[in-house]
């Protein structure tokens, strides 16, 4: 199957199959404490923060989906619109098919046409950084004039993908560290839905990452998208994809995770964040904005309208969350104090994180990266 094929599927099985939120993100474990006196108004919070040296008016981003052809270039060319308008960042979807079909340049281009001031995110796979050159990835980066590179993982998604690719080698991460050597923009390591653990934090610390999307489990499962996509196939691998479904390191739990071991970090914490308050909780467990995907997409399909009016509600709960913890900025949202419990204190404590400790790092959340 044409990659072109293979995307506009993935969007139709996104959209209407039932991939989202197959398993919990954990954030139903945190709560956030409230303060019947804040000591300000809701009119008087200022949410904006800096990302990749560009001012941003909301601490989230629209995270990296599609292009390719001309049907996903309107999709590009709305989410695009609509996030210069609010004042947030976007990501594109991988960039691979540009690299192998100039005719797919137009549907990135438009993205930076229709969003000349924004911070613009690139997209590549792990498993490209063995078969492209920096000069075509650097033309990738052109395309849309962007700000950073996100390197994509989706190990668990490529092994059920009859087309997938499974070499995730150690060694990229040498080539990891050249390209972000020859480039004059970050680089940014993206999970798509299954998180990052402690384990692989280290190991990108290690290599001199400093941002990372976390994109945790339980918003849009691409197992279960494959799952779906096989069983039209008769694929015998998407009774096992099945089994996998829920697989991944919670988006709470990953976000902890990764800010435990990368201290000084630029983390998006991502992965079926789904409302203002979902926001409000991955910055105070140690992101420094949050980002989703799916939901932005099924706004984009009824129009430019939905997507503002869902973006401004996002941002009206995350002002509702920073006034009852008494956040008047997001730097004090990384302070609030917070109550961690059931399933997601299991996980912290079986994963040896000290939480005082975890509590001295969060609430000291450095700004240099900005
Ligand atoms: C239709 C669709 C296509 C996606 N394509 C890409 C991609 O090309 N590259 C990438 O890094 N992530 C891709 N993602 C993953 C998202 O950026 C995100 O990490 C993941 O969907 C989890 O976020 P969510 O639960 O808010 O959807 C895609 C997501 C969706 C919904």
């Amino acid at each position: 199957m044409s990659i072109k094929k293979r995307k506009m599927e993935h969007i139709e099985v996104t959209l209407y199959g039932d991939v989202d939120g197959i398993t919990s993100t954990l954030m139903s474990d945190v709560d956030l404490v409230h303060q019947a006196i804040p000591g300000f108004s809701i009119e008087e919070i200022n949410i904006g923060t800096k990302f990749l040296k560009k001012e941003i008016s909301a601490p989230f981003m629209i995270t990296g989906m599609t292009g390719g052809s001309e049907e996903l270039m309107l999709i590009n060319s709305t989410i695009a619109e609509v996030a210069e308008n609010i004042g947030i960042p976007m990501g594109v979807g991988s960039q691979r098919i540009a690299i192998e079909n100039s005719e797919a340049e137009e549907s990135f281009r438009i993205a930076r046409k229709k969003a000349p001031s924004i911070p613009l995110i690139a997209n590549i796979g792990y498993p490209q950084l063995a078969n492209y050159t920096v000069k075509e990835i650097d033309k990738l980066i052109n395309l849309i004039e962007a700000d950073a590179l996100a390197v994509h993982l989706n190990v668990a998604q490529e092994v059920f993908q009859p087309e997938g690719e499974t070499n995730y080698y150690f060694e990229y991460l040498e080539k990891l560290v050249d390209l972000s050597r020859s480039l004059d923009i970050p680089l940014i390591v993206k999970e798509t839905g299954c998180g990052i653990s402690m384990e692989t934090a280290n190991l990108l610390e290690k290599h001199g990452i400093s941002y990372v999307d976390i994109s945790g489990a339980g918003g849009t499962s691409w197992i279960g998208v494959e799952m779906i996509r096989g069983q039209r196939r008769n694929n015998p691998k998407s009774k096992s994809a099945k089994l996998f479904a829920n697989w991944g390191i919670p988006t709470a739990a990953s976000i902890i995770e990764t800010r435990y071991v990368m201290n000084n970090a630029f983390i998006i914490g991502s992965g079926g964040i789904r409302n203002g308050l979902d926001v409000a909780k991955a910055i105070a467990l140690g992101s420094n904005i949050s980002g989703f995907a799916l939901p932005a997409l099924g706004e984009v399909i009824r129009g430019k309208a939905s997507l503002t009016e869902f973006l401004q509600s996002v941002i009206f709960e995350l002002k509702v969350g920073m006034l009852l913890t008494g956040s008047k900025d997001v730097k004090q949202l990384h302070k609030v104090p917070l109550v961690i419990s059931s399933k997601l204190l299991n996980w912290i404590q079986a994963r040896g994180i000290e939480v005082l400790k975890y509590e001295e790092i969060r609430k000291h959340i450095d700004g240099k990266l900005y």
